[in-house]
């Protein structure tokens, strides 16, 4: 294998998403922890922006500032080099999360045991469900009391439309948890409250052993025997540890070769199935679990599209993608990091590569890579990493970068944003300004932009209030131009499409007033309630309504 290949074959780039509150911070931490990037507890603390109820946004502001540098955490585990892409916690900023999935290539999903499905999770898998990631779950707070367990798998089949295979299982809950079987690696993980981290670990291939009871005591044992009895006839074929336990390199190529008749292998990669784990971060019980089989099963990078052709990790010719701009908000020196995600091959240190949009070479000096928590300037870098090159305006989201191929990399969706605001000039002198300022940090992706055809007015949509905030202090503070909000009320921002260019023209002609232009130029509905999309949906069914930009 040559060099290139080992190296993409060992990186693991993923994220971990949940609904806020549910453990997020602190897995990240934890798995930290094992992989050695940082040696005490709560130094991913101030990584997190806090869900403050107040909308304090200079405060998140101040907080993502610092968490640039955490933004993308690499560090080595075993074999694997990982790459965990963080996402705001702040929901606020879920259109940031959308697009850090966009450079993943698969994602832990965490879900308190109290609390289940939870509105985010449920927005969040649908990205993940559009771009068929691979998923594993991770039920945390097992010290808590919660679901019934497999009330959860139920939950989390019906309410991520996925299925699921438990990994391991838990053995009571809540002050009577007594540890997980770890069904993956055929195990009892014992927990132990006061020493809060697992105790003993004991292979145990066959639960009918009565040594089991010695353990975890009589009705506990039976009840284990009970729900693994279940778990065997519902959730049938759940792989045993030989046959993952392959080591890196075989296991490799097994992932690599489709034929392989490992069905939760495959479905996994296919995003078909998730494997659970159950545990407690806080505790750092069950997280050790988790990331050994994910280092063995999750995907290293996988190839990606573009609108040429199908781009290979294993590709000779550098390429990637610019998937997030993160802006410095020191009013002094307005630049900007620009992250981007390798697709292909190999990056290096003052080479010069093309800006696929500008047709133009650039040279990097100073690109970032992000181990252990430190920002360090590379020298090299390989598919699946992320780099962040220093930005002055030249990026916007989704342009490409290559060794010189005209490529396009496709699948950087806008979703339809949850709130609209026309934005008006509040100094006449600074229209101009105003214009660039709106141009540019909406190609930052801070908020999209829509052009209302009807009277040419200009709407910003955002997920949350907070960006309105953001975009007014930053046209102020970086381009001294002055902006003033006038509410509209709207329900969605729907992308159209049609067969047939007369009833589409026919549609657009019938609702101008709702009609709009997003930042591509492509048609835009903007429907005032979800009785006039339902009532346009009958009435138009040659038109196709879609809530994302890309379909
Ligand atoms: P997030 O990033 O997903 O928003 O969640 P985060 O990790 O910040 O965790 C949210 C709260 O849940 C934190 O408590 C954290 O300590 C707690 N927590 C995380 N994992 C577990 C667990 O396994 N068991 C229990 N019982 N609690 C857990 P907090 O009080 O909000 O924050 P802090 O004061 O502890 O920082």
């Amino acid at each position: 294998m040559s060099e290139l290949n080992i190296e993409i074959q060992r990186r693991r780039t993923f994220a971990i998403i949940s609904h806020p509150d549910a453990g997020k911070t602190t897995l990240t931490e934890k798995l930290l922890l094992f992989g050695g990037a940082i040696h005490v507890a709560g130094a991913v603390k101030s990584n997190k922006i806090r869900k403050t109820a107040t909308s304090d946004w200079m405060e998140i502001e101040k907080q993502r500032g610092i968490s640039v540098a955490t933004s993308v955490m690499g560090f080595d585990y075993q074999d694997y080099k990982i790459n965990i892409l963080d996402t705001p916690g702040h929901q606020d900023f879920a259109e940031d999360t959308y697009r850090t999935l966009t450079a993943v290539d698969s994602v832990i999903i965490v879900v308190d045991i109290a609390k289940g499905v939870e509105a985010q999770t449920r927005k969040l898998m649908e990205v993940c469900r559009m771009r068929k990631t691979p998923v594993m779950i991770f039920v945390n707070k097992m010290d808590r009391d919660g679901i019934d367990p497999f009330d959860l798998l139920d939950e989390l089949e019906q309410e991520l439309h996925i299925h699921v295979r438990p990994l391991s299982w838990p053995i009571e809950m809540g002050a009577k948890f007594k540890g997980v079987y770890n069904i993956y690696e055929k195990k009892l993980d014992l927990y132990t409250p006061s020493k809060q981290t697992i105790t003993e670990s004991i292979q145990f291939k066959d639960v009918n052993n009565p040594e089991l009871e010695k353990h975890i005591g009589d009705k506990e044992a039976k009840q284990l025997r009970a729900d693994l009895d279940l778990i065997e006839g519902v959730y049938s074929d759940v792989p045993s540890h030989p046959m993952l336990d392959t080591g890196y390199p075989e296991q490799s190529q097994r992932i690599a070769d489709k034929s392989i008749n490992d069905s939760l292998l495959e479905k996994y990669l296919a995003g078909d199935l998730a494997p659970v784990f159950f545990g407690s971060a806080l505790n750092n019980f069950g997280v050790k679990e988790l990331l050994d089989c994910f280092v063995r099963i999750a995907p290293f990078p996988r190839p990606v599209q573009t609108e040429e052709k199908l781009v290979n990790p294993e590709e000779d010719p550098f390429s990637g993608f610019v998937f997030k701009i993160h802006a410095n908000m020191d009013p002094n020196h307005r630049s900007c990091i620009a992250f981007l995600k390798i697709c292909s091959g190999k990056f290096e240190r003052n080479t010069n590569y093309k800006h696929v949009r500008f047709d133009k070479w650039m040279k990097f000096t100073s690109a970032t890579a992000f181990m252990a928590q430190k920002k360090e300037t590379v020298d090299e870098a390989y598919a699946g990493d992320i780099i962040g090159l220093p930005d002055t305006g030249n990026f916007k989201i989704g342009d490409t970068v290559t060794a010189g191929e005209n490529l396009h990399f496709k699948g950087l969706p806008n979703f339809s944003p949850e709130m609209f605001k026309y934005i008006e000039n509040a100094d006449p002198l600074k229209s101009k300004q105003l214009n660039k300022g709106i141009d540019q940090l909406t190609d930052e992706g801070v908020a999209q932009l829509f052009t209302n055809q009807y009277n040419g007015r200009k709407i910003i949509g955002t997920v949350g209030q907070l960006q309105f905030e953001v975009i007014q202090y930053r046209l102020l503070h970086e381009y001294g131009a002055q902006c003033k909000w006038e509410s509209l009320h709207l329900y969605k921002a729907c992308w159209i499409e049609s067969d047939s260019p007369e009833a589409l023209e026919n549609f657009k002609k019938r609702k101008y007033q709702y009609m709009a232009l997003d930042k591509e130029g492509r048609d835009v509905f903007l429907a005032d309630s979800a009785y006039v999309l339902q009532m346009a949906q009958q009435d138009f069914k040659e038109i196709r309504f879609h809530f994302s930009s890309e379909f």
